[in-house]
């Protein structure tokens, strides 16, 4: 095993009381790539195959978020065990907060923009995400949310019939908080964005037409990601979906890097260090070819205390990562101390990220239309305590996913295609900026 200093940041919320009364994993379906009638979402087709963009050191980046376990017990699991011994396990990889949900959005968002629960928020469209970032360089992308019942789908969670014991009531199986895709208005504003939130069936036809994207992101339902469940149920469903995939070429090559991960670890007090492995065929060893060379957010993915990239990655692209250790690593175990237009007790609004920072791809930071560049945070009030006066954040939204002004975004198109998306983004302006947060980086960091 090899020591890596990736600092990360994800996240997730405390664990389910009855974890101890757990059920026995079943199959959600007859296997991976087979469409499942236990999912209520059927398939919409397969997206399109599209141009491979060449990366340094890979070409694609597959991440599998599973819930709330702290790293020694995911250490326990003979799955993870084996699955360490194939890869590589990041001894020092950390989520960002407390609870699940910020984890996620700072995976994309580069910063959890003082979240400190799992409500239901949609982000402005002014504020940019790895989606920008991939689409600027024509990198095809899809979130896979394994029970999410049509494409696209915007409510708080969704609830079907109990798969795993037929005579139980309906199960929540899918839960928006772990979407983090669907939270931000720039993605699911644009109907070709939205449509690149699928489930597991569509997944299904799209490993079939040989059509999964270069970036994807994976989040099982809330028993096979242990978040019901525990690390035994979790690591079952891994040798169920994971473990044959890894080799089929069209899900791993020896150009495939897969992150394994998990939201947060479970014990508050401390750190959060999390159990994370990467898998896949680029990452053994010499790896020598072009990289994405991404923008950046200007936010958490530019902070250099939390945004180190993988070594083998830096040691290709020549990225000087920073030697965080002991403690000047951060404590990131806080939940909603931390000021932000998510931040219904610290409320400042959204400010621009900051334009002259560098991230580790090297590129601009991303602008978006209607971003107030010159809205940086020193030029603001301080926090308000929206609370007290009896207001909600702006960005709370509805059960229904709906904006507080019921607002709707568009339905995505059917058949979800491929990669000739119409970004509502114009070709921005490329500045840089500053940072926030950590999970997220390793996605940016190309
Ligand atoms: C994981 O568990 C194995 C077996 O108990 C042990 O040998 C190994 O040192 C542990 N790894 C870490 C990183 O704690
Ligand atoms: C398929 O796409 C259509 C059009 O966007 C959408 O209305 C429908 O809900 C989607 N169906 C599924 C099963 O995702
Ligand atoms: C990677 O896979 C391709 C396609 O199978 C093969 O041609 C190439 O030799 C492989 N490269 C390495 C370094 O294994
Ligand atoms: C949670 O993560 C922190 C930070 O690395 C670590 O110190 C702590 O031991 C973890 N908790 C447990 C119970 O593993
Ligand atoms: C960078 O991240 C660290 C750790 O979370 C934080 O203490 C620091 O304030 C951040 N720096 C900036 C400029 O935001
Ligand atoms: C990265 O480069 C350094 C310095 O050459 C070397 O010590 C280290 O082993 C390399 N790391 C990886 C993962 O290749
Ligand atoms: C990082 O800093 C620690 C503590 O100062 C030191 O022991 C370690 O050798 C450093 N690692 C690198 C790669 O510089
Ligand atoms: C970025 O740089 C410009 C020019 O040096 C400066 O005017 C501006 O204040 C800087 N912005 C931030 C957020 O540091
Ligand atoms: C982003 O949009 C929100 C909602 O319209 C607005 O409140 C905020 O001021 C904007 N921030 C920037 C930096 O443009
Ligand atoms: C905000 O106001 C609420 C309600 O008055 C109060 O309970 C809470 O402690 C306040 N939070 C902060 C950070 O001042
Ligand atoms: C599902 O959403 C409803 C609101 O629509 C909420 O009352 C319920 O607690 C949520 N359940 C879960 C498991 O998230
Ligand atoms: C979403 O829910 C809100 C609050 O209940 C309601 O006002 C709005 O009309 C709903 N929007 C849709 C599209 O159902």
């Amino acid at each position: 095993m090899i020591t890596y200093a990736a600092i990360l940041l994800a996240l997730l919320q405390a664990p389910l009381v009855f974890a101890a009364q757990a059920p026995q994993f079943a199959p959600p379906g007859p296997g991976p790539l087979i469409a499942s009638s236990h999912y209520v979402g059927q398939s919409n087709g397969s997206l399109s195959k599209s141009q491979v963009v060449g990366g340094k050191v890979f070409d694609r980046f597959t991440q599998i978020w599973i819930e709330n376990t702290d790293f020694d017990v995911a250490n326990t699991s003979a799955t993870f065990q084996k699955l360490a011994s194939q890869g590589v396990l990041l001894s020092s990889y950390y989520a960002v907060t407390h609870p699940s949900e910020p984890n996620y959005v700072a995976s994309i968002g580069g910063d959890f923009f003082g979240m400190g629960d799992d409500e239901l928020y949609n982000i402005p469209a002014n504020i940019s995400t790895v989606v920008d970032l991939l689409e600027a360089k024509n990198i095809s992308w899809a979130s896979y949310q394994e029970n999410l019942p049509t494409d696209g789908y915007l409510g708080f969670n969704f609830t079907q019939p109990d798969y795993l014991n037929t005579s139980a009531p309906p199960y929540t199986y899918y839960v928006r908080k772990h979407n983090p895709h669907a939270i931000f208005d720039s993605i699911v504003n644009v109907a070709s964005r939205r449509s690149k939130i699928r489930n597991f069936n569509d997944f299904a036809a799209d490993m079939n037409a040989s059509a999964l994207p270069q970036w994807n992101f994976f989040t099982p339902n809330l028993v096979n990601d242990a978040h019901d469940t525990d690390i035994d149920f979790a690591s079952a469903w891994l040798e169920f979906f994971l473990v044959p995939l890894l080799s089929d070429s069209r899900f791993n090559d020896n150009r495939t890097l897969i992150l394994l991960t998990f939201d947060e670890n479970e014990t508050h007090e401390i750190n959060n260090r999390i159990y994370s492995l990467l898998l896949g065929g680029a990452v053994p060893t010499n790896l020598h070819e072009a990289n994405w060379g991404l923008g950046s957010l200007g936010r958490g993915d530019t902070n250099k205390t939390m945004s180190n990239v993988f070594s083998f990655v830096a040691n290709v692209t020549g990225f000087k990562n920073q030697n965080v250790t002991g403690s000047s690593i951060p404590l990131t175990n806080a939940s909603g101390t931390t000021p932000g237009p998510l931040n219904p007790q610290m409320f400042i609004p959204f400010t621009a990220p900051n334009v002259n920072a560098t991230g580790a791809g090297g590129g601009s930071v991303f602008i978006a239309p209607g971003l107030n560049i010159s809205m940086t945070a020193d030029k603001l009030p301080g926090p308000v305590n929206l609370t007290a006066l009896g207001e909600q954040v702006p960005a709370s939204g509805y059960a229904n996913g709906t904006g507080p002004s019921g607002s709707v975004p568009p339905a995505p198109t059917a058949g979800g295609s491929g990669t000739s998306g119409a970004c509502q983004y114009t070709s921005s302006v490329f500045v840089s900026i500053s940072a926030v947060v950590v999970a997220l980086i390793i996605s940016f960091s190309f």
